[in-house]
């Protein structure tokens, strides 16, 4: 091979060389760069970020038991977005809608132990989770000696707005004792 076509050879395996390393480089610096915010701001990691929840409507005040007993309704938020698809009016849950005066309080249908639908119990006037017996008052507070459930039932904001409730709904970690937002 003559001396030129070999100094032509090294010089491109250099290039390469170069360029690989920069490459690799690239690859584990941006995931970490995306990862800073989280890391410098744990309270935003664990706070759900409710403000960035969005509202869903759930349904007319006046529909609401005016005795404050619970009623029960689906929520269907009106568009969900995943990575690279948009969804349009999605079920991503049910709540206890219960009304104190004008204001509305939401409990979240599902049991704060392990996820199973609690019930409202008409004659006892509480809520009862057949799954484990797990109990909770009225105002969603636990009832239960050694309660299968470690923390009470599951509030999220809602407000009343041209005659209609507004939720922000949430799906919060099940079986511990604090109250932490899935998403
Ligand atoms: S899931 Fe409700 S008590 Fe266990």
């Amino acid at each position: 091979m003559s001396d030129f076509n070999e100094e032509e050879s090294s010089g491109r395996r250099k290039f390469i060389r170069v360029t690989t390393i920069g490459i690799s480089a690239a690859c584990g610096i941006f995931p970490l760069a995306a990862g800073i915010p989280a890391l410098l701001d744990p309270v935003k990691k664990n706070s759900g970020e409710s403000a960035k929840v969005p509202w869903s409507k759930v349904a007319p005040f006046a529909s609401l038991p005016e005795d404050g007993s619970p009623a029960k309704f689906e929520v269907v938020q009106e568009t969900v977005v995943d990575a690279w698809t948009t969804y349009k009016d999605i079920p991503v849950g049910a709540v206890y809608l219960t009304r104190k005066q004008d204001e509305v309080i939401a409990f979240n249908l599902k049991c704060p132990h392990l996820g199973c639908a609690i019930d409202f119990r008409k004659q006892t006037n509480d809520y009862f989770c057949p799954c484990h017996n797990s109990s909770f008052a009225l105002d969603g507070s636990v009832t239960t000696e050694n309660s299968p459930s470690p923390r009470p039932m599951d509030t999220m904001e809602t407000k009343v707005e041209k005659g209609q409730v507004w939720i922000r709904f949430q799906q919060f970690r099940p079986n511990i004792e604090e109250k932490i937002p899935l998403s």
